[in-house]
């Protein structure tokens, strides 16, 4: 069986990470125009820069729950015929374990050229002043996807979505597509496809079935009746 898993902010939420459309989520609390849109990066880049300073900081301070755990279980027992896409640009999904991680919005942990494209480790704190190792040009970025762009690894995951007999969703609004048209593909492609979610997302209807209730009790026996059968 073939099982493609999109992971977003609520599976990091046990682990003291913020997510973004709950109460006092991130866009409860900033308004994503100034923060995570190439137009708020070229306004204002220390604003910017230091609002992923403070998520990197708090990414690396937080460890991984019993959910990543447990999804990292499932990948080392299925191997190949388990495709793990996150929307998270935290690293707690390698950290319990899990190899290969999709990160289709990018990662806390890596920096961008907008002038060249290079890409390189992020340092901890990254400042305007910073310049690209290969062009030299000023205020790199996080290389991270912004409202308006193009997730990353897209191919990966529309073929892992046409393959896939098992589509589930962990943790996630629904609200931001594509990836909330993901549970379309997968039906569409003939999977049975299942949300676990603390409460129901935008796109509850679209599931075959749906559980309710945090990711590190519902992942951890999830994944226990899968290796079950
Ligand atoms: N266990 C399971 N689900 C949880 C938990 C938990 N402990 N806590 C919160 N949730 C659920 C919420 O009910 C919500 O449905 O996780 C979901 C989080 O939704 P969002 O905050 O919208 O995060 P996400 O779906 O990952 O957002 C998608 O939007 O802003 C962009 O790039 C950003 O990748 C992000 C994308």
């Amino acid at each position: 069986m073939q099982i493609a898993i999109l992971t977003g902010a609520g599976i990091s939420a046990e682990s003291g990470l913020d997510t973004f459309r709950d109460a006092g989520g991130l866009w409860a609390r900033y308004d994503l125009a100034d923060l995570a849109t190439p137009e708020g990066f070229a306004r204002d880049p220390s604003l910017v820069l230091d609002f992923y300073n403070h998520r990197r900081r708090a990414a690396r301070k937080a460890t991984p729950n019993p959910a990543h755990a447990a999804l990292a279980r499932l990948q080392k027992q299925k191997g190949e015929r388990v495709t793990l896409v996150t929307q998270n640009i935290d690293d707690l999904h390698e950290r319990a374990g899990s190899d290969p991680v999709i990160h289709m919005h990018g990662s806390l942990f890596g920096a961008l050229c907008g002038a060249c494209r290079t890409r390189w480790p992020a340092a901890p704190v990254m400042r305007p002043a910073d310049t690209c190792p290969a062009c030299g040009a000023e205020s790199p970025r996080p290389d991270v996807v912004w409202f308006g762009e193009m997730p990353c690894h897209m191919d990966r995951i529309m073929s892992a979505l046409a393959q896939c007999d098992l589509f589930v969703a962990v943790g996630t609004s629904g609200a931001v597509f594509p990836a909330a048209g993901f549970v379309d593909l997968a039906r569409d492609s003939g999977a049975k496809t299942l949300e676990l979610n603390l409460e129901p997302g935008d796109r509850t209807g679209a599931f075959d079935t749906g559980r309710e209730g945090p990711a590190s009790v519902l992942v951890p026996a999830w994944v226990d009746k899968v290796l079950s059968v």
